[in-house]
């Protein structure tokens, strides 16, 4: 395997703030590899009109999935700037209450494809994430799936990689998982440390 897993805990805070502000602000683990960044291209010409609308974490990397967190998902509305909103909401199973935070995303830069930084008023942004965005989109076909990953070079030979699923459908057919995963593959991407998101004890919906 070119890459291996490190660990998961005792991380700086600047890794847990360009960590958590993807989805919502809450990060226990990230996931650290003896690896420097791949090189990965991301969607060109995004539409964020045809992004907009809801879509449900399947799996993803340790330290997205707070461990008392299910039922993930993230709801994108048009702004009339162009840009999107974003209401993150998941199940927290250990106070039991149905938490959400709103966000706003854009595009670093149009020209760098979609690059996207994701901003929660709670959460500070730094350097890195104002010039290279914090949510990566690698492939998505709008419709069913989209594949998100994010890396942050900590160090000569260490970087801090996340990367998840989403997918339009809560449910989504076990052929899809097996699509995704070799697309993962494809992309050069380890899709060793993914855990799925508990999509099945919702209380609500
Ligand atoms: C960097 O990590 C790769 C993959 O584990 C390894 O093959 C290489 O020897 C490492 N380089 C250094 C300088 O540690
Ligand atoms: C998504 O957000 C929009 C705008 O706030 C809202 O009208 C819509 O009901 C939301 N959809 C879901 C499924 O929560
Ligand atoms: C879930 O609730 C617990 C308290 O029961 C709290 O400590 C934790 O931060 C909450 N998690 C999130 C992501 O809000
Ligand atoms: C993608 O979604 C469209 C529309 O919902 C559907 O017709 C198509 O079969 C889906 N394709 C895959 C590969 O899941």
């Amino acid at each position: 395997m070119r890459q291996q897993y490190r660990g998961t805990s005792a991380f700086s805070c600047f890794v847990c703030l360009l960590i958590l502000c993807v989805t919502k602000q809450s990060v226990k683990t990230q996931v650290a590899f003896d690896a420097v960044c791949p090189d990965v291209n991301v969607v060109q010409n995004f539409d964020a009109q045809k992004y907009s609308g809801v879509w449900f974490e399947i799996e993803s990397y340790p330290g997205m999935i707070d461990e008392f967190d299910i039922c993930v998902s993230l709801n994108y509305t048009m702004q009339t700037d162009g840009n999107l909103q974003v209401s993150s909401s998941w199940f927290n199973t250990s106070s039991k209450v149905h938490e959400s935070i709103q966000g706003s995303v854009r595009l670093i830069n149009p020209s760098l494809g979609a690059k996207l930084l994701v901003t929660f008023p709670t959460s500070p942004v730094s350097q890195s994430m104002s010039t290279d965005g914090n949510f990566w989109l690698l492939e998505t076909d709008y419709v069913n799936y989209s594949i998100v990953f994010l890396c942050l070079p900590v160090g000569s030979n260490i970087s801090f990689q996340y990367l998840s699923y989403l997918s339009r459908e809560r449910f989504p057919f076990a052929a899809g998982l097996n699509f995704i995963h070799q697309r993962m593959e494809s992309l050069g991407l380890d899709r060793t440390f993914l855990k799925p998101n508990d999509q099945i004890n919702c209380p609500f919906n």
